[in-house]
């Protein structure tokens, strides 16, 4: 018999119910400035100088992070293994060997020019979650592991989530090959260069592949990486949802011609068929009449770009979010018909192009009652939130009932080198993780604990 990940979510559940009451509270030592100094290290490498981090897929300084990352697993008492993506995970292992694990990480790939906490606060976080529960003796009934993912930014193949698309087997071996560097290096290459790879993208894709019968609960802990937590002094973001994008290519040509010698009668114009569809998709948001729906023209692109010549070729991208994925697809299905609309009436040639559309999530109900669960036992403030950036969690909640923990970041900054986040709230939401993956494991000493 088979069945999917959310029926036997439910059988655990009640096991874990079950099992409960005989779990004696955890006392934990977390020294959250230990966690900066490692991040600080971490933050050393990097292709622009501190703050700033920049750190891009298979570089010289992403191997270094990941040598550093090994280095932490390893001395967290963690068992270090990595796979054909390069995702790299540190395992402590669960009274029951066999039993699917417990899993927590994020990423280290940086942005060009971003600071030291996104991503990495959920994996050097993760493993001193892991490490402080194996210094107090905790003996987790199934595995727990912590997860540095491969690749969350885009910046080297214009593909986010590399390692967590992967694992959940939503990555297309086709379309990876079809994705080059800036110097035409391939996927598989790259890999290959950094010690990962396979034979072929079948091979690799496939050897990074999890399903719930190896993970059974995943939790990423990450920077809020917007200002709700700090404004509303809170301690501690609960994830009920995490938005995903829908991103859109258009283009739309005209004739161009002399700034002066083509009178406005004659013209059509694709810059401003592009400015009216960028002023659409806002209203097209708006329309919705939900926060939770957001539409981004965030590239825009004319040619020739000729003060004296008007303009024949303009591309658009268009980013729309949506914890809503039916409502998020409603926006999108409007711009596309607005800017066959537009073109009609400009008289210019246009095409769209879906680039991207990745289904939102919606958090597991188990894992946030057992986030609330450590929240409350910690004696920490919390509110509970949707996560409108998106991260691993996003895919790995299509493997394995997922959930996220928020931690608050100075002035809502992320993406930038004064992003901030203070030892005393990262040590918090250390805490926060390991008594949820705690939860989620079941303690193998707990004396009249259920068989998992
Ligand atoms: C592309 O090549 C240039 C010049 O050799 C190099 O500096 C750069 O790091 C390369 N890009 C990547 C992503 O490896
Ligand atoms: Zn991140």
């Amino acid at each position: 018999m088979t069945l999917g990940y959310r029926g036997r979510a439910a059988w655990s559940l009640l096991l874990l119910t079950l099992a409960a009451p005989t779990a004696s509270p955890l006392k934990l030592a977390v020294d959250g400035q230990t966690v900066v100094d490692q991040l600080t290290k971490l933050a050393t490498f990097t292709d622009d100088p501190n703050p700033a981090v920049t750190r891009i897929l298979f570089t010289e300084n992403d191997m270094k992070a990941r040598s550093y990352i090994k280095q932490l697993m390893a001395e967290a008492g963690l068992k270090v293994r990595e796979d054909t993506m390069g995702n790299i995970f540190g395992v402590l292992p669960g009274a029951n060997p066999n039993a699917a694990a417990v899993g927590t990480g994020s990423h280290c790939d940086a942005i060009p020019l971003a600071g030291m906490y996104d991503g990495t606060v959920g994996v050097i976080g993760g493993i001193a979650a892991l490490g402080a529960l194996r210094k107090a003796n905790f003996l987790p009934a199934r595995p727990l592991e912590v997860v540095m993912f491969t690749s969350e930014e885009p910046t080297r193949f214009g593909l986010s989530c590399s390692g967590s698309r992967a694992m959940a087997g939503v990555l297309d071996a086709e379309y990876l090959d079809s994705r080059r560097d800036e110097n035409g290096t391939s996927y598989l290459e790259a890999a290959a260069a950094a010690g990962y790879g396979a034979g072929s993208y079948e091979d690799m894709l496939k050897g990074a592949r999890r399903t719930f019968s190896d993970l059974s609960y995943f939790v990423e802990l990450h920077i809020e990486q917007g200002p709700l937590l700090e404004q509303q002094g809170q301690q501690i973001g609960v994830v009920t949802a995490i938005a995903a994008p829908a991103a859109l290519r258009v283009s739309f040509s005209g004739d161009g011609g002399h700034a002066g010698a083509q009178l406005m009668a004659w013209r059509n114009d694709a810059s401003l068929a592009a400015a009216e569809l960028a002023l659409f998709v806002e209203r097209a948001a708006l329309g919705t009449g939900s926060p939770d729906a957001v539409a981004t023209t965030g590239f825009w692109d004319i040619s020739p770009k000729a003060v004296n010549s008007v303009p024949r070729e303009a591309v658009l991208e268009i980013d729309v979010r949506d914890i809503d994925g039916g409502r998020r697809d409603g926006v999108v299905a409007a711009i596309t018909a607005e800017a066959a609309s537009i073109a009609e009436r400009r008289k210019v040639r246009h095409t769209v192009d879906l680039i991207n559309r990745d289904p939102p999530a919606t958090s597991s109900p188990f894992v946030l009652q057992a986030v609330r669960a450590a929240v409350s036992e910690l004696g920490y403030s919390s509110r509970e939130m949707v996560s409108r950036a998106y991260h691993d969690s996003l895919f790995m909640a299509q493997v394995a009932p997922t959930a996220m923990i928020f931690i608050p970041c100075r002035n809502g900054w992320s993406h930038r080198p004064d992003e901030f986040a203070s030892p005393e709230d990262i040590a918090r939401g250390v805490k926060v993780l390991a008594h949820t993956m705690a939860f989620l494991a079941g303690n193998a000493r707990a004396e009249d604990r259920q068989e998992l």
